[in-house]
């Protein structure tokens, strides 16, 4: 047990130095990835990774071969298991206590690809008693609204529903209870604390959801009745649930899962992450298309401060909020390098380059709007009881 600790405050628990913070429930100041992955304790996805998944699928999404997703624990042994032929499972979530920024769509993008490549079950859990528990202010008929609400943005990403296994916790308990009550018993008070840095005044409640979102991870394996490892694509700021899932997997029987990590979508004002405190830094699912074409024409970037500047030095796309979001919003791997180039050999001006973001995400949002009108009448199909009973 001593051992357990050591090792984990080496991996930096939950908050590290005074630079930075990042926890499942806040990301503060500027977040070093390669530091952080290194004291999380999690791997770089390495061409070696990169080299199996076009082996397997003939192509690398975009969002991972531009580095967005960037780390992982044990991809590998997914990977593996693909190769012979084994039964391996996709998990993510969602704490619906708001819309939808479009950052929080971005691991679920790439599900999808993983879904349509690999052809695997999907679970996604609706945490509406996490955020009940740990937000201020909010009852659990408002979190169990977002509940349903959020997970209409997700059936809009394409999902079909032999597929997609929507868990909305308050409702959907008797999946997971009893294989929270064993993950609890593995989880000293001591050891949550630590990890997701609780005090002696965090509610009881919050202290025990840790157990709900590590559940999911071991529930493909209970409901088919033999291991089943599950991959999550998520940010990383979920490392802690899956960093102790993966600790007491063995004990408790259970295949260890594997992760795939993002950064963070930066806030268009220039915040490491988009952040609901700061309407104008995120753009949301439900937002007009004069709200959105306000943001990113509002957007920080890389430019010089005017346009003869711009044209006589170019502009600085590495610094650059808005070349961030062509990099996640553009499939096109011709376009992203034209716009980069353009920019800094000062050919393409700021307004320029944010009126063609704007166009991608209103066509985006657009379709995905339709999308999200058309699941209003199908979203009974993708819950987890209609399918496992
Ligand atoms: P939540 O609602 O805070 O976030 C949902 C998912 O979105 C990711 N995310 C982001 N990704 C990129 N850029 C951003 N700016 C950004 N902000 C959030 C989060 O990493 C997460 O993947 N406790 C969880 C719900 C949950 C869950 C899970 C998440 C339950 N089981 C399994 C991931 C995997 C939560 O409150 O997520």
């Amino acid at each position: 047990m001593l051992i357990f600790y050591q090792i984990l405050q080496e991996c930096g628990g939950y908050y590290l130095a005074n630079e930075f913070t990042v926890t499942p429930w806040e990301v503060k100041g500027r977040v070093d990835y390669m530091r952080l992955a290194r004291e999380f304790g999690v791997q770089l996805i390495t061409e070696s990774e990169i080299n199996t998944l076009r082996e397997l699928t003939g192509e690398v999404h975009y969002l991972i071969r531009r580095g967005f997703f960037y780390a992982h624990r044990d991809l590998q042994s997914i990977l593996n298991r693909q190769k012979s032929g084994l039964r391996w499972a996709l998990y993510n979530g969602r704490g619906p206590s708001a819309d939808l920024h479009i950052g929080h769509l971005v691991p679920w993008i790439l599900s999808k690809w993983f879904v349509d490549k690999f052809n695997v079950d999907y679970f996604f859990e609706l945490t509406d008693d996490e955020k009940f528990l740990v937000r201020e202010g909010y009852t659990l008929e408002q979190t169990n609204k977002y509940a349903y609400e959020n997970a209409l943005d997700l059936i809009a990403l394409g999902f079909t529903p032999d597929k997609l296994h929507i868990i909305i916790d308050s409702e959907d308990i008797k999946y997971l209870y009893k294989i929270a009550v064993r993950v609890g018993k593995k989880l000293t008070l001591s050891t949550v604390k630590h990890t997701f840095g609780f005090t002696d005044s965090t509610n009881v409640g919050a202290a025990f959801f840790p157990t709900l979102e590590i559940s999911v991870a071991f529930l493909p394996t209970e409901l088919y009745g033999e291991p089943v490892p599950v991959l999550i694509p998520t940010a990383i700021d979920q490392d802690p649930y899956f960093r102790l899932a993966r600790d007491i997997a063995d004990e408790l029987g259970y295949p260890k899962p594997s992760t795939i990590y993002s950064k963070f979508i930066p806030g268009l004002t220039g915040e490491d992450k988009m952040s609901a405190s700061n309407p104008d830094s995120a753009i949301y699912v439900t937002d007009s298309e004069k709200d959105v074409r306000r943001k990113i024409m509002n957007a920080l970037t890389g430019g010089q401060p005017t346009a003869e500047l711009q044209r006589k030095y170019g502009g600085d796309p590495d610094n650059c909020v808005v070349y961030k979001y062509h990099l996640l919003f553009q499939d096109s791997d011709e376009r992203v390098r034209r716009i980069y180039e353009d920019c800094r050999a000062g050919k393409l001006l700021c307004g320029e380059c944010k009126a063609m973001l704007f166009e991608r995400i209103r066509e985006f949002m657009k379709e995905h709007n339709e999308r999200r009108e058309r699941a209003k009448d199908v979203i009974e199909q993708y819950r987890i009881s209609v399918k496992f009973r």
